[in-house]
């Protein structure tokens, strides 16, 4: 039995990184919110006793938080909030963002940013990171490497949760970052390190 669980768990993973794709056009459909929450739970909520998560973190330290613009989710109002990994909720913080905002902080006119329903946003508390990996490198500058390559992680498990979800996305990281971090409202310290634009698959 054991053995064949995990040649079932082998293919529904590898299957699921190879259709991996990224989605930029999405139909007016709104995302359901228990799919909202099981994605963002997949992303970073705590997922054991040991308080750790599906994505790792360099000395478990978790830098980063994510903040949900809610565009069209169906049983949540519009809306900014902040996903709470303890308990895998969301607390609103805010209005959405002025419409029009996000598009004109893309480098590349990227339409999705405006038109998904929902736009995930990773931030991440780089001081804090910098702080505590300050002694760990001579520039000191270590810290922000890993909050990048935690929050690639954090991307990954974003990608295949809305797959598995019958949803799709995509990572967008060309922003002016000044431009960016006025037009949303996050935690106190925190700075955005990269959106994830989420919806249903127009061509599915
Ligand atoms: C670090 C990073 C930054 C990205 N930034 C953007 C972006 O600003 N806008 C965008 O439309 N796609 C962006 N993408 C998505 C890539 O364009 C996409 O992953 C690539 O074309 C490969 O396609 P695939 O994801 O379908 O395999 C980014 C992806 C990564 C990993």
């Amino acid at each position: 039995m054991a053995c064949a669980s995990a040649e079932h768990e082998r293919e529904v993973l590898y299957s699921l990184v190879s259709r991996r794709r990224t989605v930029r056009q999405f139909t007016d459909a709104p995302v359901e919110v228990r799919a909202l929450m099981r994605i963002l739970a997949c992303a970073q909520g705590v997922s054991g006793t040991d308080g750790k998560r599906g994505a790792p973190s360099a000395h478990a330290l978790y830098p980063l938080r994510l903040t949900v613009i809610a565009r069209r989710v169906q049983g949540l109002q519009p809306g900014t909030y902040t996903f709470d990994p303890q308990r895998a909720g969301l607390d609103r913080v805010a209005p959405g963002p002025t419409p029009g905002s996000l598009l004109a902080a893309s480098l590349a006119d990227d339409l999705w940013l405006e038109t998904a329903p929902v736009v995930i946003v990773i931030s991440a508390d780089h001081d804090l990171a910098l702080r505590h990996f300050a002694d760990q490198q001579p520039d000191g500058l270590r810290g922000a490497r890993y909050v990048d390559v935690e929050a690639g992680a954090v991307a990954q498990n974003l990608y295949l949760a809305a797959l598995v979800e019958d949803l799709g996305g995509v990572l967008v990281m060309g922003v002016d970052d000044e431009a960016l971090a006025r037009a949303l409202t996050l935690p106190a310290a925190n700075k955005p390190v990269a959106l994830f634009c989420l919806g249903q698959d127009q061509r599915s």
